[in-house]
């Protein structure tokens, strides 16, 4: 039997303020996803600054952080098999223009930076993803 494994996601402010964090939590269960620990939160500048440090240097680093500050997200630590690229299949291609169908991004995306989800982008992402945001109690209860 293989390794359950941890990844870490957020519901981003677009699909917050349109009322389909319901239906994506819904969709992330039917796939296989158990929640371990999930908030409600609204990041601070400086928590979206250093969330997103990596993409400092892109063009679009100053736009995606006053989206991701705009209104309420919900972070969440998610387990199941394979769970990081497993995530990624459900998300969808960054760019919801180019996402398959019946991904969370092709269903309720608005833009390639207004889109919807974030995925951990590998199980080291994870880990540190999952720290910023939760404590080693929250990540290890049953
Ligand atoms: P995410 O998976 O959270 O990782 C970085 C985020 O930056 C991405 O989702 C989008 O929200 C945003 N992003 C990536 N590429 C672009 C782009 N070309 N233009 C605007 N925003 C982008």
């Amino acid at each position: 039997m293989s390794e359950k494994q941890k990844t870490f996601s957020i519901i981003k402010p677009d699909a917050v303020a349109s009322g389909k964090a319901g239906k994506i939590l819904s969709l992330l269960e039917e796939s296989g996803f158990r929640i371990v620990a999930l908030r409600m939160t609204k990041l601070s500048q400086s928590q979206a600054e250093g969330f997103y440090a990596v993409h400092r240097e892109r063009p679009f680093y100053s736009s995606l952080v006053k989206f991701m500050t705009e209104g309420p997200v919900i972070v969440m630590a998610l387990e199941r098999e394979d769970a990081v690229k497993k995530l990624r299949d459900v998300m969808g291609a960054t760019n919801p223009a180019n996402a398959a169908e019946g991904t969370v991004r092709k269903l309720f995306a608005e833009s390639i930076e207004r889109n919807a989800i974030h995925g951990s982008d590998a199980p080291e992402t994870a880990a540190e993803e999952l720290k910023f945001f939760f404590n080693s109690v929250e990540l290890n209860q049953l």
